[in-house]
C-alpha cells in the first residue's frame, strides 16, 4: 500500500505535468492499490520530478498508462531513463508486447517512443478515443 504522503506527492507531480487533464486523486489511489509495483519515479531538487506507470503482463501484454517529467526537468534524459528501466523490468516479468496511447500531436512523446522502437498503429490515430476532440494513436513495441 502506498503511503498517503507519497500519493499526495505523486498527485501534485501529475497535476504539474498534465495541468489540463490530471488523474483524479481517486484514480491514482486505485492505480497505486493495484499497480504500485509498476510505478517508477525520478527524484530531484528535493521532490518527485518524473514518473512512469505500467501494468504487469497480462497474456504477455503490458500497457504504459502514464509517463511524465516535470517541466523544469525535461530534456535531461529522464523520460528515456524511466521508459528504458520500465521496459527492462517488464521484459524480465515476461511481457512480450508493450502498448500505449499517445496524442498524435505530442511530438516530444511520439519521438521518444519511436526512438525506443515503438511502432505506430498502421490504422492511424483513433478519433475521439479519449473523449470528444481527444484523438489518440496506439503505439506498440515487441520486446
Ligand atoms: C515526453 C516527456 C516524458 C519526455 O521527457 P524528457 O525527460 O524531456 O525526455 P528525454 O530528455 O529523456 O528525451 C528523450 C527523447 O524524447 C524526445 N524529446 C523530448 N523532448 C523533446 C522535444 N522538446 N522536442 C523533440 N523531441 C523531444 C527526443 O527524442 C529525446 O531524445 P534525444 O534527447 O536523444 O533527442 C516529457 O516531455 C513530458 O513529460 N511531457 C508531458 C507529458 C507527456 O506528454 N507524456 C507522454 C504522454 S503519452
Amino acid at each position: 500500500m502506498v503511503a498517503t504522503q507519497d500519493l499526495s506527492d505523486l498527485a501534485r507531480l501529475d497535476h504539474e505535468i498534465f495541468p489540463d487533464d490530471p488523474y483524479p486523486y481517486s484514480v491514482l489511489r486505485q492505480f497505486m492499490d493495484t499497480f504500485a509495483g509498476h510505478l517508477l519515479v525520478a527524484e530531484g531538487g528535493g521532490g518527485l520530478c518524473g514518473y512512469v506507470l505500467a501494468t504487469p503482463p497480462n497474456a504477455g501484454e503490458s500497457w504504459i498508462f502514464s509517463l511524465g517529467v516535470a517541466p523544469a526537468s525535461r530534456r535531461q534524459g529522464l523520460g528515456r531513463q524511466l521508459m528504458s528501466e520500465t521496459l527492462t523490468r517488464l521484459r524480465g516479468e515476461g511481457t512480450r508486447t508493450v502498448l500505449l496511447w499517445v496524442d498524435p500531436c505530442n511530438a516530444q512523446a511520439v519521438t521518444l517512443y519511436e526512438s525506443l522502437r515503438f511502432a505506430p498503429d498502421p490504422a492511424g490515430p483513433r478519433t475521439d478515443h479519449f473523449g470528444p476532440g481527444e484523438h489518440r494513436l496506439l503505439m506498440r513495441l515487441a520486446l
